[in-house]
């Protein structure tokens, strides 16, 4: 190609795609603004490494962050103390426009079961400083203190409960998922709403910056790593695989969707994935090794999954659909994966960080039985087999974290639930949202006496807004239940609801 019509392309391409693009890099930019404001944040530790993040995005609501098609150099630094006296590792990468400007630096040939501190640097511009650390190592037993959050809508109420996570000495967080929401102006806004339903990439980019904005979500990043997952709302409420929420998007449509949605998740968090050949099929199962105290699994229940049976909802079963064995859940790959894996894993506790409830809940009275779809009583073939595996292979040292449904749940799962007096093998404990739903109720008006009669395996329920802290030992698993009066004003103080015990080994889940 000649020079002359080189440059016509890319001139051609920069305004299709409205950004001056500019390939040389840049070792000293000038910003219009601090670049930093989105954060820092690090995850997926290792014993031995872990992910440190940025995005460099000086006007963080505009659609190219206000670096324009610019390369800015970005440095980091990672010391050992807070004051940078003492630096072991520094290094640095380019901020590349088609990447949202984001920075993964995977830092590698770290101590295990260590904290470090780590900061980024470009042009005159020096970030704030974020703490991170390492698993412990092969072998080890020492506690784990794991934060739980999920679903935090930013319009629907503040995030004071990240605050108060800040300060709890977590040595990590997992997030289960619904980080933003895809969605217009909604019911019970307490903050402005931006935009209208997000589809395309720059939408999705600036929704993050949106989210990111918020200062006790950027302290809770800045204080120890996360490992993250997805829900729906990071692509499309209640998407199952290629299937809109309205079911009359085009496979196409939906995978051009799903791939300026997953790039924006991967450009807005410190994540170690797989590369991709696609962005439309971004692999983000993963696992975790806590020493051999833990195992976390981090699963995908959204990307792989059959279509809701029975037009999705809250449904009276069996219904058409429902109860087909090749409906799955996870997917075939997933489940081989997972099943594999808890064979094989010999930590003290196997832990699956996933979205959706795994336990039933009837909300009729009598032996009719009406459940939800979009969980995994949606998919009963898939649940059993799910639980006969945990049942064969770790026995009542396996927690399921969850997330979704903005409400606290604490269930016993027993190997089946599609016949009776089968035993319980493991616990799960759902998490309530963030902020989605607004200031929340101590109990939903439906979860009475009698619901709670219908659904014997449901220890306790609660509504209000928050996380959970979990305390793991050897021999015993500890979930506090933190919550928030309200999240409509500022300054809400945290208490715990109730705290809930395991004993490695035994069956059931017992009140503290
Ligand atoms: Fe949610």
């Amino acid at each position: 190609m000649l020079r002359r019509d080189f440059l016509e392309f890319v001139r051609c391409t920069a305004l299709a795609a409205a950004i001056p693009n500019d390939w040389r890099v840049r070792f000293r930019p000038r910003f219009v603004d601090d670049p930093f404001g989105l954060g820092v944040a690090s995850g997926d530790p290792t014993s031995n490494s872990v992910i440190l993040w940025t995005r460099l995005a000086p006007r963080p609501l505009d659609p190219d962050g206000g670096v324009g098609g610019t390369r800015p150099v970005v440095s980091w630094e990672l010391a050992a103390d807070e004051g940078f006296g003492s630096i072991l590792q520094r290094g640095r990468a380019t901020a590349a426009p088609e990447l949202g400007h984001s920075i993964h630096v995977d830092v590698q040939g770290l101590d295990p079961n260590r904290w470090y501190f780590y900061r980024f640097m470009s042009g005159d511009a020096v970030s704030a400083i974020g703490r991170t650390r390492t698993a412990p190592p092969d072998g080890a037993t020492q506690p784990l203190r794991l934060g739980v959050a999920s679903c935090q809508h930013y319009e629907q109420g503040l995030f004071t409960a990240y605050r108060h996570m800040a300060v709890e000495e977590l040595d990590m967080i997992a997030h289960l998922g619904d980080y933003i929401y895809e969605y217009g102006p909604a019911e019970g806004q307490v903050r402005r709403h931006s935009a209208a339903e997000i589809l395309g990439l720059p939408d999705y980019r600036v929704r993050y910056a949106q989210y990111k904005s918020d200062e006790h979500l950027r302290a809770a990043h800045q204080r120890c790593p996360w490992i993250v997952t997805w829900d729906d709302h990071e692509v499309d409420n209640n998407y199952a695989g290629l299937i809109g929420e309205n079911r009359m998007e085009s496979e196409e449509q939906m995978r051009a969707r799903r791939a300026a949605a997953y790039q924006a998740w991967w450009e807005n968090q410190p994540v170690r994935v797989p590369r991709v050949r696609s962005w439309s099929d971004l692999t983000i199962r993963r696992g975790f090794k806590w020493g051999e105290l833990a195992h976390i699994w981090v699963l995908d229940t959204r990307q792989y999954r059959s279509d809701q049976a029975c037009d999705d909802g809250n449904r009276e079963v069996p219904c058409a659909e429902w109860s087909d064995p090749s409906r799955t859940m996870m997917g075939n790959a997933q489940e081989g994966w997972l099943t594999a894996g808890l064979a094989a894993n010999r930590a003290s506790w196997q832990v699956l960080a996933q979205q959706v409830m795994v336990a039933p809940y009837d909300g009729l009275e009598g032996p009719k039985q009406r459940v939800s779809m979009d969980q995994w009583s949606g998919y009963p073939v898939a649940r059993d087999r799910l639980l006969r595996t945990i049942g064969q292979s770790a026995p009542n040292r396996t927690v399921v974290l969850t997330g979704d449904i903005h409400s606290n749940w604490v269930n016993e799962l027993r190997s089946s639930f599609s016949r009776s007096g089968a035993p319980t093998v493991a616990a799960e404990f759902v998490g309530t949202s963030i902020s989605s739903g607004g200031d929340g109720v101590d109990r939903y008006p439906t979860v009475n006496d009698r619901a709670m009669a219908e659904n014997p395996h449901l220890k306790w329920q609660n509504a209000r807004r928050g996380y959970m802290t979990c305390t793991v030992t050897p021999e015993e698993w500890l979930t506090a239940y933190r919550t928030v009066p309200f999240v409509s004003r500022p300054d809400a103080p945290i208490s715990t609801a109730t705290t809930w015990r395991l004993e490695r080994g035994r069956p059931g889940i017992l009140a503290v």
